[in-house]
This record gives C-alpha cells, sequence and structure tokens, in this order.
C-alpha cells in the first residue's frame, strides 16, 4: 500500500513476565509474538515497516532480519517516546501510519486493513483500534463524551478514577495516524502520570482537543488484542491462537479428535481428510498431505508428509516422509531423514540422516543411522548400523531388495549389495556382494550331556 508505514514497539523489558527472555520474543504457539505481528504486518503490505528496539535489541534483529528496519530506542521512557524514535525516518512523509504493539500476538491482517480503510472513511488524524473486554484490568481505558460517543481520550489502567475503571471498552494498544500530524502531536506528550512515562495514547487528547477528527474502530473479537504483559496473557494468547489455528484447519477439512489439545504451528498445512488425534504438536513449518492419521502424542517439527501417511506416537524433525508411509508407534525419526512412498519404520526405530527407498521397511527395535537403504530392502528386527567408529561418522549403503536378519550388525563404511542376504545375528564389517548369503558369526556347537 502506498504512503501507508507501520510502527512495532518492541523495545520493553517485559518486566512482568519476570524471565530473561525479551517479551517480545516469547513463542506463542512457537513463533515469538513480535515475529506473529511482523508476519501480519506484512501481509497487509505496507510500503515500511519500522520496529523500535530496546531492550534484547540484537536478539530481535537476529528474529526479524531484514523484513523491517530498525530504530534503537536508548531509553524505555514509554510508548509515546518510542514511536518518537521513528521522527527521523518517518515525520517528514506524507500518509498513514499504523502503529502497532510487539506483544498483541493475535492481531490479524484483516483487522489491519479494516482499520485502516476506517480511519481513511472518517477522514481521521488518529482512530484506535478498541475492543470491549469482559476484564479490562491493565489496559487503558476510551473515555468517551457522553452525549455524543466521540472519543475523548484514553487513560492508563493505573491513572484511571475508580468511575473510569469501569469503562470495558479498551485500548487494544493498534492506532492509525496521519503520519505528520502523529510526530507533532508526540511533541506536546508529557510524562506526568503514575508511571512517569511519555504515553502514545495521550496524542488522541492532544488532537481531540486541538478540534481534529478523531475515531474509534472496535473490532468485535476481544482475544484477537490480547496484549501480553505476564505468564497469565501468554497462555491465553497461546489458547485463543491454537483454536484460531485449529478452527481455520477444520474447515478445511480436516478432522481434529480434541481441538482443545492439538498444538497446530502457524505455518503448517494440512490436507483435507487427514486427522489428528490429542496431544498431537506440529512445530514449524510443516507439511501433512491429505487422507493421513497422526495418532496421539505425535510431535512432528519442520517436515514434509506425504497422503495417505499413518503416524502413531512418533517424533519427525526436519524429515521428508512420502505417501502411505507407516511410522510408529513409537519410532524417532530424526533430522535429514528421507522415507519414500510405502516405507515402514515400526516399534522403537530410530532412524538419523538416512534414506529409504520406496517399500523398505525396519519394523521392530533398530537404529539405522548415515545410511541409504534402497528400495524393498527388509531391515529384520534388530538391525543396527554401527556408523559411528567414536571420533567419526561413516555411511552404510544397502542396495534394492537386500534382506537384512535379525539383531545384524552392519559395521560402517559398508555396502550391502542388491538382493544379497545376511544371516541373523551376524556383525558384518566387509562388503557383501550382491544376490550372496553372508554369514558372519561363529558356528553353534552342542555340548551334549553336558549338565552331568
Ligand atoms: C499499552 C497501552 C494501553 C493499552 C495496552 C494494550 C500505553 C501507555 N498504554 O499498555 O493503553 O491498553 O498497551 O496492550 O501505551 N514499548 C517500547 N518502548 C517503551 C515502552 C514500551 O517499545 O518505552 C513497547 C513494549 O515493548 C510493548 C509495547 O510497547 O511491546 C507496549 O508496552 P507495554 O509496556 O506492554 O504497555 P501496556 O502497559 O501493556
Ligand atoms: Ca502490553
Amino acid at each position: 500500500m502506498n504512503n501507508r508505514y507501520a510502527v512495532i514497539l518492541a523495545a520493553g523489558q517485559g518486566t512482568r513476565m519476570k524471565s530473561s527472555l525479551y517479551k517480545v520474543l516469547h513463542p506463542v504457539v512457537g513463533k515469538p509474538m513480535v515475529e506473529h505481528v511482523t508476519d501480519q504486518v506484512s501481509q497487509a503490505g505496507f510500503a515500511e515497516i519500522v520496529t523500535i528496539i530496546g531492550h534484547g535489541a540484537e536478539s530481535v534483529k537476529e528474529q526479524l532480519k531484514d523484513r523491517v528496519s530498525y530504530v534503537l530506542q536508548e531509553e524505555q521512557l514509554g510508548t509515546g517516546h518510542a514511536v518518537m524514535q521513528a521522527q527521523n525516518k518517518l515525520a517528514a512523509k506524507e500518509g498513514t501510519t499504523i502503529v502497532l504493539c510487539g506483544d498483541t500476538p493475535l492481531i490479524s491482517s484483516e483487522t489491519m486493513e479494516a482499520l485502516v480503510n476506517h480511519h481513511e472513511e472518517q477522514g481521521a488524524k488518529a482512530t484506535v483500534l478498541t475492543a470491549h473486554a469482559d476484564d479490562p484490568a491493565g489496559y487503558g481505558r476510551v473515555v468517551r463524551e457522553p452525549s455524543s460517543g466521540q472519543v475523548n481520550r484514553i487513560v492508563e489502567h493505573k491513572d484511571a478514577t475508580e468511575a473510569e475503571r469501569g469503562i470495558r471498552e479498551i485500548n487494544t494498544g493498534t492506532y492509525c495516524f496521519d503520519n505528520a500530524r502523529l510526530f507533532e502531536a508526540l511533541e506536546h506528550v508529557g510524562n506526568e502520570n503514575v508511571q512517569g512515562e511519555y504515553y502514545l495514547p495521550d496524542v488522541i487528547e492532544i488532537m481531540q482537543s486541538a478540534g481534529e477528527v478523531v475515531a474509534a474502530y472496535q473490532t468485535p473479537d476481544f482475544s484477537e488484542t490480547i496484549g501480553v504483559n505476564d505468564r497469565l496473557a501468554l497462555a491465553e494468547a497461546e489458547k485463543a491462537m491454537r483454536l484460531r489455528i485449529n478452527r481455520y484447519w477444520m474447515k478445511q477439512g480436516v478432522t481434529l479428535i480434541d481441538p482443545e489439545h492439538t498444538y497446530i504451528s502457524s505455518d503448517a498445512e494440512i490436507g483435507p481428510d487427514s486427522t489428528l488425534y490429542p496431544g498431537v504438536v506440529v512445530n514449524g513449518e510443516v507439511t501433512i498431505g491429505s487422507n493421513c492419521t497422526i495418532g496421539a502424542h505425535t510431535q512432528i517439527t519442520d517436515s514434509t508428509i506425504g497422503n495417505g501417511t499413518e503416524i502413531q506416537q512418533s517424533v519427525v524433525s526436519n524429515s521428508t516422509i512420502g505417501n502411505e508411509v507407516q511410522i510408529g508407534p513409537y519410532a524417532h525419526i530424526r533430522p535429514d531423514s528421507k522415507l519414500e512412498d510405502q516405507t515402514k519404520v515400526g516399534n522403537f526405530v530410530e532412524v538419523k540422516k538416512s534414506t529409504f527407498g520406496a517399500g523398505s521397511k525396519a519394523s521392530h527395535l533398530s537404529y539405522i543411522g548415515d545410511a541409504e537403504i534402497g528400495k524393498d530392502v527388509n531391515l529384520g528386527c534388530g538391525s543396527i548400523t554401527v556408523n559411528y567408529d567414536g571420533s567419526q561418522k561413516h555411511r552404510t549403503t544397502v542396495e534394492d531388495g537386500a534382506f537384512i536378519g535379525c539383531n545384524a550388525n552392519l559395521i560402517a563404511p559398508v555396502t550391502v549389495g542388491a538382493k544379497a542376504y545376511v544371516a541373523a545375528g551376524s556383525t558384518i564389517t566387509e562388503d557383501v556382494p550382491g544376490e550372496s548369503l553372508s554369514i558372519a558369526r561363529s558356528r553353534q556347537t552342542n555340548k551334549e550331556n553336558y549338565l552331568k
């Protein structure tokens, strides 16, 4: 959008979080709050996004990289003072500026657009996004003129009288301003209040007393405006976002057996007719195809899952899983693994940095690490790739159609050729030619009448 700018306030310490992590970096559904805000602002398409940083400045920069520009607020003297820091960047520009707090992670791009549109329709110099809160404690209250309903000013909870504290309409901390007028008004903001801070909401009263049009846009959904100041609000925000994401996926045709207890990141994609059981955790960038069954307490992080795949009580990280794959129960698919179509990784099997060609199986009790397993390979119960010699990792190759007997050790680096057999209990230290049988264990001797 031309001539539309955004300022995100993210310099505060977040004392009430009682945390060594800066407040705006606390995650909600696995993503830092300030990144949620940035994602939504970016989606709404503002020409420039300026983020005010202070406490944890380097960490915030590391998180948001060059998606936004930064201004440092060296001392945190209040939200008005924070916006003032963007003066050099923005004050000379003609246009509309939206100001958001880095601690309101649920605010959506649709609401930002509705706010800006309302502001422009009203021809206002300032428009505040408000909401009705059942429990408004802690928020700034919107004080309106009783006769006209016109917004007069915003009073902080700590500065409010008993009567003002009874007001349920709150300031969400998101506003839209005529850009030039915003920076003029900020010059007049003082700090005579309980907290001794320069309050951004004071510009509302300043503009209103100067006879300018000040508007309010009330969003119907309070949960979207939750401001996270402590761990209680963090949990509330987490829940609200979880339910928002879950409702979305149910509407897209995904079955969630218990949506209250299903945890899906905001960067996941799930195909229709997939079913997620209670306790499923989907972290980061995950794509799950259609017709999948993701069993109870499965955890999937930054991975791609094909169609018709079933995963029971397992952990999958940074891996690619094909179609109609069966995983678990109790399997661990570690980073950089690739399981092609119709493979099976069963009970108590750990796979690390390995590829399974289509149709290959490790059904029980195995460790397969740094291995390339061809197509239609059967890794018997207890097969182990011995990939580590105490200082270095080595690779194992098992070619198409090979059969590895139970409890075999494949000491890497080693290759088992196509359609070869490895006898149960073997410890293989040398390559096995294709289509052969390798037995690497001592012969059985029976001592008869030993008991006597
Ligand atoms: C603020 C509003 C309040 C509103 C609420 C909505 C003020 C004075 N009050 O209160 O009316 O109801 O948000 O959630 O604005 N920050 C800076 N620099 C500073 C101070 C704050 O960057 O000097 C940042 C913080 O990192 C935070 C945001 O501004 O992301 C809001 O500050 P916070 O202290 O949380 O304000 P609230 O008390 O919640
Ligand atoms: Ca806040």
